[in-house]
């Protein structure tokens, strides 16, 4: 399974991207605005923090014609840019139009397996599937995805199944159970997959025995 940072902060990137373990970011009109810095500046410093990761940036018009145009211009910018595009009907459109012309997309905002299907048909690289957003308000998000890879795999479409708005380490688990292509997540949850509490006590255990007994290395 594929990891994505969901951020639009340059300093999270870096730092997850020196770990060689994540292979693209999702960025989101909200995350881009919480940076502080321009949409192009912002995306073009993640993909060179990135090298040949797949960056998701989004379009904000919502009418065809102007999310053409918008979708022109962020994947003009660089090869690695994936167009995220909200399952919205003109959106859709879009997708089958990118998809016909060799522009990779990411389909946003997917909550059950009937939207992710319009988005295999369109022709989405990456169909992102949110969960956190649904267990917010009592439901199981993972199921969608569960009934999604289902459907990616018995009718052969390409796509890729994202799992999105992820809120902890639980999501990843399920998310590779699911089979999911790929899972997005904060950095605090990237960085909560490293932790067990044996993995700090054994590791203290090793360098308090080793030191008491005075040996180095070389
Ligand atoms: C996905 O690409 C979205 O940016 C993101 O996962 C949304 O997460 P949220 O529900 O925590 O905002």
């Amino acid at each position: 399974m594929k990891l994505f940072l969901d951020t639009g902060d340059l300093a999270e990137v870096r730092e997850a991207a020196a770990w060689g373990v994540i292979d693209g970011v999702t960025t989101n009109p909200t995350l881009i605005a919480k940076s502080g810095r321009g949409f192009k500046e912002t995306v073009l410093a993640i993909c060179e923090a990135v090298p040949g990761g797949a960056i998701s940036a989004e379009v904000v018009a919502t009418e065809y014609d102007a999310m053409l145009k918008e979708a022109l211009e962020i994947a003009s910018w660089h090869p690695q840019i994936v167009v995220k595009v909200p399952l919205i009907e003109p959106g859709v459109r879009l997708v089958n139009t990118l998809t016909e012309r060799g522009i990779r997309t990411n389909v946003t905002l997917v909550f059950t397996v009937t939207q992710a299907l319009l988005a295999a048909k369109a022709g989405a690289t990456y169909i992102s599937n949110f969960v956190g957003r649904v267990d917010d308000v009592s439901g199981d998000g993972m199921e969608a995805v569960r009934e999604t890879v289902a459907m990616v795999e018995e009718y052969g479409f390409e796509s890729e199944v994202l799992v999105a708005s992820v809120r902890h380490p639980k999501h990843v688990v399920d998310a590779l159970a699911a089979g999911a292509h790929v899972s997005t997540m904060p950095l605090s949850v990237l960085r909560q997959l490293f932790k067990h509490p044996l993995t700090d006590s054994g590791l203290k255990r090793f360098l308090d025995d080793w030191n008491a007994a005075g040996l180095t290395i070389g």
